[in-house]
């Protein structure tokens, strides 16, 4: 009997989920002769069992197109908004899966989906991921697909902002995403130049921001160019953090509170982005602009590197469903691949090094990284 697989894409999306859908999709139907179906918008769309027949038609075309065109969410199988409350629809999700009759579960998306896949595969489901996200912050792969776009798109951001940094004589912070890691702030940075680049793993302090631009200033240049991961914080907060990490663990944790050194969302990103750019203003004397990149990072073309790895990820996943091995994430390693157990990939992050062989470049060509 032929195999039937299910796919869905969850979390935030990111350029190459099409071209991932497509290689499982192609290899699953042409060379081992599967069928597939896809669930719309993430595990909402399983939960309410909103399917899509996958087929030769569906699945041509869509290469280079941006985006998903299974559609996604945020939403997680245990912890689902419904009727204005938050349910567990964990079982409704596991009915379904049977209900379709599936073999596995195909899964595309960062760690949040490793976490809710992991859920599911204890209750039994054979289902196997991939990983994506533009913060390339998921454990044990080498890398995930949306990266290298969004990183590309980054550094043409900085490109063109050098430009007009140096008309004005300005600085201008440049906002990055990437969530708690710094991979695309780091790397954009170093491939576009920026005269400091500001990650989370590496706390950093205003004085020694403006200190890097003043010594620019009196090298006779006139313009600086601030990378700036949106999760980054100062020494300050840092140090606010580890208080209160110390008093949870002696049980002395006010929860009742959301701590303002903990960025959760956009708003506080930018705010604490403008305030940056304010604060080096003062200290500098130079005017100073912010941009803010946004969703940008996330639309679009994938990359040539991006199409290669989520078709190769995407085909060595159905050679795992044909040999029947499940509950893993498929890992880019190397040239190949490799199955990673979704227990050892679940609840971890993948962050900068703080001695990366890239944050030891960026030192080796002056780049100041802020602390
Ligand atoms: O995880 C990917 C990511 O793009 C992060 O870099 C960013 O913080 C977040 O998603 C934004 O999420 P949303 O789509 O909810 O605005």
């Amino acid at each position: 009997m032929a195999k039937k697989i299910g796919i869905l894409t969850s979390g935030g999306d990111s350029p190459g989920l099409n071209t991932a859908i497509r290689g499982v999709g192609k290899s699953a139907l042409h060379y081992y002769g599967m069928q597939l179906i896809g669930f719309r918008d993430g595990f909402r769309g399983m939960m309410e069992n909103r399917t899509m027949k996958m087929n030769h038609g569906n699945l041509s075309d869509i290469l280079t197109r941006g985006g998903t065109i299974l559609g996604t969410s945020r939403d997680k199988p245990h912890r689902m908004p419904v009727d204005g409350q938050v349910v567990d629809m964990t079982d409704v999700i596991v009915a379904n899966y049977h209900a379709n009759e599936l073999d596995a579960l195909v899964c595309l998306g960062g760690g949040g989906t490793q976490k809710n896949a992991l859920r599911l595969k204890a209750k039994g489901l054979n289902i196997l991921t991939l990983p994506k996200t533009i913060d390339n912050d998921v454990a044990m792969t080498d890398i995930t697909f949306g990266f290298d776009t969004a990183l590309g798109v980054a550094t043409d951001a900085i490109d063109r902002l050098h430009s007009t940094a140096h008309s004005h004589h300005r600085i201008i912070v440049v906002e990055i995403m990437g969530h708690r890691a710094g991979w695309l702030a780091l790397g954009a940075g170093i491939a576009g130049g920026a005269d400091v680049i500001l990650i989370p793993e590496i706390p950093y302090s205003v004085e020694s921001v403006a200190e890097a631009i003043r010594e620019r200033s009196r090298l006779g240049k006139s313009f600086s160019i601030v990378a700036m991961a949106e999760g980054v914080i100062s020494k300050q907060e840092h140090e606010a953090l580890l208080e209160k990490r110390k008093d949870k663990a002696a049980g002395k944790s006010n929860k009742s509170k959301k701590s303002e050194t903990e960025a959760s969302s956009e708003t506080q990103y930018a705010d604490k982005t403008v305030r940056l750019a304010k604060q080096l203003e003062l200290l500098t004397g130079l005017e100073a602009r912010v941009t803010i990149l946004g969703h940008l990072q996330r639309g679009g073309i994938p990359s040539a590197a991006d199409r290669l790895l989520a078709t190769r990820l995407g085909t060595a996943c159905t050679d795992l469903i044909e040999q029947g091995r499940y509950g893993v994430m498929v890992a880019a390693r190397g040239e190949g691949t490799e199955a990673v157990e979704l227990e050892e990939v679940a609840g971890k992050v993948k962050t900068v090094p703080p001695d990366h062989p890239w944050v030891v470049s960026a030192r080796r060509i002056s780049t100041s990284m802020g602390d």
